[in-house]
């Protein structure tokens, strides 16, 4: 099959792999981003499969229309991705409005007008796969990202909400929380056990078609796990 996907959030780290792994399985792609030169060269190394368009998901857009446009320059829609996120990791002393609601628009609102228009479209043909790329920062608050944190607890939420609203409608929603990946996004972040970019899109794409929400690793799913009942008293004194 000649899978069509749309994926916000397609020219760096995780989700420009799950672009490239997908052309290489024979997907048309559209690939939604801000930045023109990572668009310019997927679409040169893939040029019948990958479609461009500059997007930024903090402006004010009409999804809808959108989404239309890049469907029709696909010949339809079997998955949608969700893949953009900022992260600020934010220092003992840092109380920073401006970070915190700039990664509640992109990872949060911006998901959530997206997600909208294509549940609406996705519901009345009966048929799609959503999936969205929460984290497993959004199970359990931390000091060093509760705005990150917040805005990935909401997205799990969201997407777990549209879940069962879209389940007997033939249409399926993935939640997939990687642990650290070794992106731009976590590049100067001190993170233990990163995978690489290859390996957490050859996994996330393995969980596209599946409904429910998805650990990467097994480790992951047993840590975070522990995570959730970890008491608060220990929470406040742990530093990542
Ligand atoms: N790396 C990790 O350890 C890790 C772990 C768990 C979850 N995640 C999640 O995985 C996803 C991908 O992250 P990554 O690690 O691959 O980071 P990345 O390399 O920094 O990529 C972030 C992506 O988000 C897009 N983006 C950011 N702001 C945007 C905006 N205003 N409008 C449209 N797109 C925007 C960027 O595109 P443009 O710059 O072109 O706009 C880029 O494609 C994120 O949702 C992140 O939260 C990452």
């Amino acid at each position: 099959m000649n899978e069509k996907v749309i994926i916000i959030g397609g020219t760096s780290g995780i989700g420009e792999e799950i672009v490239r792994q997908l052309a290489k399985e024979g997907a048309s792609i559209a690939v939604f981003g801000r930045n023109r030169t990572a668009l310019t060269s997927l679409h040169s190394d893939f040029p019948t499969q990958v479609t461009t368009f500059e997007h930024d998901v903090t402006s004010s857009f009409n999804a809808d229309s959108l989404l239309e446009s890049a469907a029709a320059e696909l010949g339809g829609l079997d998955t949608f991705i969700y893949c953009s996120g900022v992260l600020h990791a934010s220092d003992p002393d840092d109380f920073d409005f401006a970070k915190d609601s700039e990664m509640i628009r992109v990872n949060l609102l911006g998901a959530i007008q997206w997600l909208d228009a294509v549940a609406t479209r996705m519901a009345s043909v009966k048929k799609g796969s959503i999936l969205v790329i929460g984290s497993v920062a959004g199970d359990r608050p931390r000091k060093s990202m509760p705005g990150y944190g917040a805005s990935k607890a909401g997205l799990h939420f969201f997407a777990e909400g549209l879940r069962y609203k879209l389940w007997d409608r033939g249409v399926t929603v993935s939640n997939v929380k990687p642990g650290p990946v070794s992106t731009p996004m976590t590049a100067s972040l001190p993170m233990p056990m990163k995978i690489s970019a290859e390996d957490a899109a050859r996994r996330i794409l393995k969980l596209r078609h599946k409904s429910g929400n998805h650990y990467l690793l097994l480790s992951q799913r047993i840590i975070f796990g522990i995570m959730k009942i970890v008491p608060e008293a220990i929470m406040k004194r742990i530093s990542f």
